[in-house]
This record gives structure tokens, C-alpha cells and sequence, in this order.
């Protein structure tokens, strides 16, 4: 059998500092929410986000429940098709509830831009996004992230969630392929 596998040409962020920042935000959204009368709702967009969500509630203090949509436009290629497909949708309903978003990376900004106008109409008591990767030069949709894990370069990035052509999801930390 063949397995379509390259090699990684660098590391953007290692294994340490993929702790470090997790455990940053994680300080930094307990303390913004505290406690709150329900608990928070953490909604993480699928498939990317699905690692640093686990790792990411792990480290919040404010009791939470989660829920999961699982958007696309990627598909298989390095390129955002700008068609931002909905999925699957959330099982509960957001009304009245403090959310969380929780993405891996904002590229575009596309996705988010269109799952935050479709979170709105469904009336959120407040609505928050967390990045772990942004990716600033690629910006085509303006998007206001209320917590940001780090900056990375405009370059094509795998692991810690992402994929290329749904591979390289399992790596433990964010790196480059080789071209
Ligand atoms: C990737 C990534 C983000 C989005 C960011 O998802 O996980 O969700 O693209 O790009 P944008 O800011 O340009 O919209 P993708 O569509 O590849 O689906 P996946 O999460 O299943 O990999
Ligand atoms: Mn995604
Ligand atoms: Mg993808």
C-alpha cells in the first residue's frame, strides 16, 4: 500500500511552545470568563480544531460544555476555495449562552467570518474567538480574534490539527512540508 507522506522541511512551533501557548490561553480565558451563571460553551470547527480543543479545555478553569461544526473549504488542496461549507451543524442551541469559538488556524479569515454571521443570528449572550495559529498575510476577511495564540509566517502549515490533504493531522507539533 501507498501512503502519501512528506517529509517536514521545518518546525514553526515545537512541541514546548505548543504547551506553552495552550496553557497561556487557557490562563487568559479563565480569567476574562471567571465563572459564569451556565457554563461556557466551547464550540471548536471541525475537523482542524479537534486537538487543540482537547488540550485547550483541559486548561480552563471556567466550567464548560462542548459542542462541535464541522465546516470546510479546503478540501484537499492549499488553497481556500472561499465556499465555506456547513457540514455538520451544533447539537445545542447557543441562544442566550456565553460561546467560545475554537479554530487552529485563521488563514483568510473566511471560515470564521461566516460561522460568526451565522452565530450571531442565533443570538449568543456573547460571542468570543480563539485561534491557536493566525496566519496575518494571508488576510482576505477581517476578523477580530479576542484570543491568539501566535503568529506564524504565510506559509503552508501541518500538524497539531492541520492537514494537508487530511494528513499530518497527528503530528505534535506545527510544522512545513517539503515541496
Ligand atoms: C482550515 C482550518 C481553518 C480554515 C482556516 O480548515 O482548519 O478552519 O481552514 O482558513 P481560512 O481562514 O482561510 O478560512 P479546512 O477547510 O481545511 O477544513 P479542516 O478543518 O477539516 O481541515
Ligand atoms: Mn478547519
Ligand atoms: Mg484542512
Amino acid at each position: 500500500a501507498e501512503v502519501n507522506h512528506r517529509e517536514i522541511e521545518k518546525t514553526l512551533v515545537s512541541e514546548e511552545e505548543v504547551k506553552q501557548i495552550v496553557q497561556r490561553l487557557g490562563d487568559e480565558i479563565s480569567s476574562h470568563y471567571g465563572v459564569l451563571e451556565k457554563e461556557l460553551m466551547v464550540i471548536g470547527l471541525l475537523r482542524g480544531s479537534f486537538i487543540f480543543m482537547a488540550d485547550l479545555i483541559r486548561v480552563i478553569k471556567t466550567p464548560l460544555v462542548v459542542d462541535f461544526l464541522t465546516v470546510s473549504s479546503y478540501g484537499d488542496g492549499t488553497e481556500s476555495s472561499g465556499d465555506v461549507k456547513v457540514v455538520m451543524d451544533l447539537d445545542s442551541s447557543v441562544e442566550d449562552r456565553d460561546v467560545l469559538l475554537v479554530e487552529d488556524i485563521v488563514d483568510t479569515g473566511r471560515t470564521f467570518a461566516k460561522v460568526i454571521t451565522m452565530m450571531k443570528k442565533r443570538n449568543p449572550k456573547s460571542l468570543k474567538i480563539c485561534t491557536f495559529l493566525n496566519k496575518p498575510a494571508a488576510r482576505i476577511t477581517e476578523v477580530q480574534i479576542d484570543f491568539c495564540g501566535v503568529d506564524i509566517p504565510n506559509e503552508f502549515a501541518v500538524g497539531y490539527g492541520l492537514d494537508f490533504a487530511q494528513n499530518y493531522r497527528n503530528l505534535p507539533y506545527v510544522g512545513v512540508l517539503k515541496t
